[in-house]
């Protein structure tokens, strides 16, 4: 019995010495290993049939078995590194450190922009979101800048192609959130108080503070006897909270069309005044365009950009550092 597999294994061992010689590729050593380490291998069942002997046939038998399925991994071990390379399964190592995964990050402004609405919502405002492309009468009509008005000017625009035939379509690249006033005006009962953060755009050359598209955060509150001294709360406690210490700042005259009286607000930083937000009460024109009477409400709205709240608290030199996709700068947020 013991005898008969001796020879067995001393057949094996002649016979996958023999045939290690026609291993020229990674084809031939996989039948290779196959044929004499696989689960149904000569090998592999006289393994398993040692259970079944004597403890002295065992003792025998299995070193001798041991060390012949030993002596074909190492012709597999050497043939394939000698073909460059590793058979199919036999090519992972368990031991190695595993690859790091690269985990993404919230893009500064995304940060931002959070940071800045979650003030607001602090303060009782909710989070507002309008569309990116707009008709021309809730971008211009509607916010009291008519077709032949010079405020129009005020915006360089991205139209929409028209159909054939026509020059431009009445569809735009919104250049900026305060459309998404008379959206909301028209669908909701004052009193009310939101914030609406998002992208806008506009055709303009590119520099230091001026981008193409950009983000704003446009605000606006409508009720009862609201004036622009409830603005001046919201505004100075914004800031407070955005900047975490008291900030200079201060209201300048100024004129939209869709604000009467409008107004500037600048704040100081590094001894500089900087404009920072237009605002002012809501234009009477405004609140008929979104069916409200100007007799029994009021309010106030402001836009502020973002980039530019996010510039001066961290210190950022130039606009174009949001846009270009460099870690160096995206990893310091
Ligand atoms: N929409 C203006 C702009 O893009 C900013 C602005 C000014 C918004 C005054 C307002 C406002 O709501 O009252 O320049």
């Amino acid at each position: 019995m013991t005898s008969d597999k001796l020879e067995l294994i001393k057949r094996i061992r002649e016979e996958s010495l023999k045939s290690s010689e026609d291993i020229k590729d990674i084809k031939s050593l996989d039948a290779f290993r196959v044929k004499y380490l696989g689960r149904k291998s000569e090998i592999s069942d006289l393994l398993s049939s040692l259970k079944d002997l004597s403890i002295e046939e065992r003792r025998n038998l299995g070193p001798e078995a041991q060390k012949l399925k030993k002596d074909l991994e190492d012709i597999v071990a050497f043939k394939s590194k000698e073909l460059g390379g590793e058979s199919a399964d036999m090519g992972i190592d368990i031991t190695r450190p595993g690859k790091r995964q690269k985990l993404g990050a919230l893009h500064p402004l995304t940060k931002i922009c959070r940071e800045m609405c979650d003030i607001f919502t602090g303060l009782n405002f909710s989070v507002v979101e309008g569309p990116e492309m707009e008709t021309e009468h809730y971008n211009f009509d509607a916010l009291n800048i008519p077709e032949d008005h010079p405020a129009r000017e005020m915006w360089d625009t991205f139209w929409i192609k028209g159909k054939k035939g026509e020059r431009k379509s009445r569809f735009l690249m919104r250049t900026h959130t305060s459309p998404v006033q008379i959206r909301y005006m028209e669908t909701h009962e004052p009193p009310f108080q939101i914030v609406v953060p998002g992208r806008v755009f506009r055709y303009e050359a590119i520099d230091a503070s001026h981008e193409i598209n950009f983000y704003q955060l446009e605000g606006l509150m409508v009720g009862k006897d609201i004036s622009l001294a409830n603005f001046k709360f919201v505004i100075e406690e914004f800031f407070r909270r955005f900047f975490n210490e008291r900030v200079e700042y201060r209201l300048r005259p100024s004129y939209f069309p869709f604000v009467e009286p409008g107004v500037e607000v600048d704040i100081k930083f590094r001894g500089k005044w900087l404009e920072v937000l237009g605002a002012g009460m809501v234009h009477p024109k405004v609140l008929e365009a979104a069916h409200l009477n100007p007799r029994d409400l009021t309010g106030f709205a402001f836009g502020m950009g973002v980039e530019r709240m996010a510039m001066i608290k961290y210190n950022i030199p130039d606009i174009r550092m949001f846009y270009s996709n460099d870690l160096r700068f995206l990893k310091q947020f």
